[in-house]
């Protein structure tokens, strides 16, 4: 019996910076010292209050399908959260809790679009997004940032890219992987184009410098936000997150979940509970390692003689223009991990536009931080000789 496959998914790529990690742990497996630089793993636990919470609701006997927009307590916690991060109001009915904010997009990029539909997307940008997008039947649209305008979406240019096709504007602020934060009257232009912002806010509270991030929220109800546990909370394998939707959209967005994924864990559920109402200090501390973490990083990756054209004001990466390497950074993400025994992002997966950089994640602990740095300078002269 021959088997054929979709044709659909013929654009779908791999996520490179997963590429790079599994063969990194597949040389650990094998006895090599290999550092992750390369996916953003925070490198802390959850908060203990989380821990706990999950243990007695497995004593408990949370163990069962909820509701398919997820515990009332739950939605009822994120709309005082959503209200005290971005002083807006949301319903908890305007909430769907989801298994991490992956299905949230997924959700919602398949409730707007129609095969041919467009959504822009500000790039460089999360490897998955064109990928969603493109599972979803649509057309992924690309409009740049730069280095130079600090990676602050270019408004003109999205103006310019919106057809009668267009579905949404996707933007993450804090954004992967330049860590960019757009200021509001960026956001409140962006909504004024008329055309749904699908903001993805899933590394909204790691901010750096004072900066503050603005949700299209604070401007309309008529855009969908994308948050979650894993990152602000160290939760990335409790897949966790939810969607802030149009109350218009959530009859279907429901029906959607009810279909593809019934609920979100029961006990995971209590433990996001858990990390809204006691997580606030854990946070608090993670931000200030991850300040000091960045400023190491930063001076590290410059060390090399790589320049960091934009110090990241939030999130946990650093985008580093390696282009004097050479134009394949996936090849030199792998000589890298050959060589050094450090896994990093090649820039590839970001966009075209980040082809010749490398993405460091500066989520991982200090000391693996330093041992990375180290690793990278022994093996740097080599490296260098590689590539020309
Ligand atoms: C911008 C962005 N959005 C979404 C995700 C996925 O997060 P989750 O673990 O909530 O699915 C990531 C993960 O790295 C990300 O960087």
């Amino acid at each position: 019996m021959a088997v054929s496959w979709s044709t659909h998914l013929d654009t779908v790529k791999p996520f490179l910076a997963m590429e790079v990690m599994e063969r990194g742990m597949a040389m650990s497996r094998a006895g090599a010292e290999v550092v992750q630089l390369g996916v953003g793993e925070p490198g802390f636990p959850p908060p203990p209050e989380v821990v706990r919470a999950v243990t007695s609701a497995l004593e408990q006997g949370h163990t069962h399908y909820t509701d398919s927009r997820g515990l009332y307590e739950l939605r009822e916690a994120i709309s005082k959260d959503c209200l005290h991060r971005r002083g807006v109001h949301v319903s908890p009915d305007q909430i769907v809790v989801t298994n991490g904010s992956s299905p949230a997009l997924f959700l919602a990029i398949n409730l707007l679009v129609d095969p041919g539909d467009e959504i822009i997307i500000l790039t460089p940008h999360y490897p998955c997004y064109p990928n969603l997008v493109a599972v979803c039947g649509g057309v992924p649209v690309f409009v740049p940032t730069s280095p130079g305008d600090g990676y602050l979406a270019d408004v003109a240019g999205v103006k310019r890219a919106v057809t009668n096709r267009t579905k949404g504007i996707l933007i993450a602020s804090p954004a992967n992987p330049t860590g960019a934060v757009q200021p509001p009257e960026v956001m409140e232009a962006l909504v004024q184009l008329g055309v749904p912002v699908l903001a993805d806010e899933v590394y909204d509270g790691l901010l750096y410098d004072q900066a503050v991030n603005t949700s299209p929220l604070a401007f309309s109800e008529e855009c969908f936000v994308f948050d979650g546990f894993s990152k602000r909370y160290a939760m990335t394998g409790f897949r966790l997150g939810y969607v802030i939707a149009p109350s218009t959209a959530i009859r279907r967005l429901v029906s959607l979940q009810q279909n593809l994924f019934i609920s979100a864990g029961h006990f995971v559920q209590t433990a996001a509970l858990a990390a809204l109402v006691h997580g606030r200090a854990h946070l608090e501390m993670m931000v200030g390692e991850y300040a000091q973490r960045r400023a190491r990083l930063v001076a590290g990756v410059r060390n090399l003689g790589l320049s960091v054209p934009v110090k990241p004001l939030g999130a946990f990466y650093v985008l580093a223009d390696a282009r004097h390497l050479g134009q394949d950074s996936l090849a030199l993400a792998f000589e890298i991990l050959e060589r050094a025994h450090v896994a990093l992002g090649p820039g590839r997966d970001f966009g075209e536009i980040a082809e010749g950089f490398l993405r460091f994640s500066f989520a991982a602990p200090v000391d693996a931080i330093d041992r990375a740095m180290e690793q990278l300078h022994k093996a740097w002269p080599s490296i260098s000789r590689m590539s020309k």
